[in-house]
């Protein structure tokens, strides 16, 4: 039997696992989905040489961006992006993807973003590098936001009103506001959104969540993490089966 597993530190609540295992049993897929937890990641290897019968690993945090030196292929835009999520297996071959990409492109085709001019990304982790390049090859300028003055090109601190009432799509990429920490929401000026404005919060869990439910009283399109997911997970599937380039 085929194994494919999520790859992570702490993994109590696996999207990835539930989708797969619905997946196989609904479509007669004789394969399992498995759970890794590692508390270090240069034990990867010695998991995949292990055991043959894995075709295909998800990563999730912290390891998106640290398990790349050890594998031995890294898909172009994976390497642009400088974070992999994805990792097909040949033979104890590895190969990294970036399948977070496809969910993100998804989702602002979902939105309609076309008219967009601007855009505002919240936090500047593995999930804020491949929102930026989905950003720049449909040539909408951007901001991040940060915690951090080195990190982003503003801090929540000193993000002008202006600065949101004209960026018109604002992704949050921060894990502010996913369960179980509900009411924990980006500290923007809210009186800054209004009905020009669309909002993507790459949290699924819950949806709507309540960032999402800020914005949409004040007039704005909304869309959560769900759509990016399923697709990102649809995308690993494909690579796995071979029948992707990515
Ligand atoms: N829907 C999907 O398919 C999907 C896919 C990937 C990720 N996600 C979600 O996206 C989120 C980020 O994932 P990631 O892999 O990018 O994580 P990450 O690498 O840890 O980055 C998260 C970023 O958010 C900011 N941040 C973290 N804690 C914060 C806090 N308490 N307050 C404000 N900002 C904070 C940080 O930026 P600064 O330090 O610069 O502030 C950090 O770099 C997670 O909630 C994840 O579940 C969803």
């Amino acid at each position: 039997m085929r194994r494919y597993a999520l790859i992570g530190r702490k993994l109590s609540h696996s999207f990835s696992k539930r989708y797969f295992t619905k997946k196989f049993d609904a479509e007669g897929i004789d394969a399992c989905y498995e759970l890794i937890e590692l508390e270090d990641i240069a034990s990867l290897r010695d998991v995949v040489t292990s055991d043959s019968c894995i075709y295909g690993l998800n990563v999730t945090i912290p390891y998106k961006q640290t398990i790349m030196p050890l594998l031995d292929e890294i898909q172009e835009e994976a390497r642009a992006v400088g974070a992999v999520n994805c990792i097909s297996v040949e033979s104890g071959h590895m190969v990294g993807h970036n399948t977070d990409i496809e969910g993100i492109a998804a989702t602002l085709d979902r939105l309609g973003v076309e008219d967009v001019h601007g855009a505002l990304v919240l936090g500047t982790g593995g999930a804020s590098k491949a929102v930026g390049y989905v950003l720049r090859q449909r040539d909408i300028p951007y901001h991040t936001i940060s915690r951090s003055g080195q990190r982003g090109d503003f801090t929540y601190n000193n993000l002008p009103h202006e600065v949101i009432a004209n960026n018109h799509l604002i992704i949050n990429t921060t894990p502010l506001g996913m369960y179980p920490d509900v009411e924990s929401l980006p500290a923007i000026d809210f009186s800054a959104i209004g009905s020009n404005h669309t909002i993507f919060d790459l949290v699924y869990n819950p949806a709507p969540t309540l960032f999402m439910r800020r914005c949409e009283e004040r007039g704005a399109k909304v869309i959560g993490g769900g759509l990016m997911l399923v697709t990102q997970a649809e995308a690993s599937w494909r690579i796995w089966e071979g029948r992707s380039v990515r």
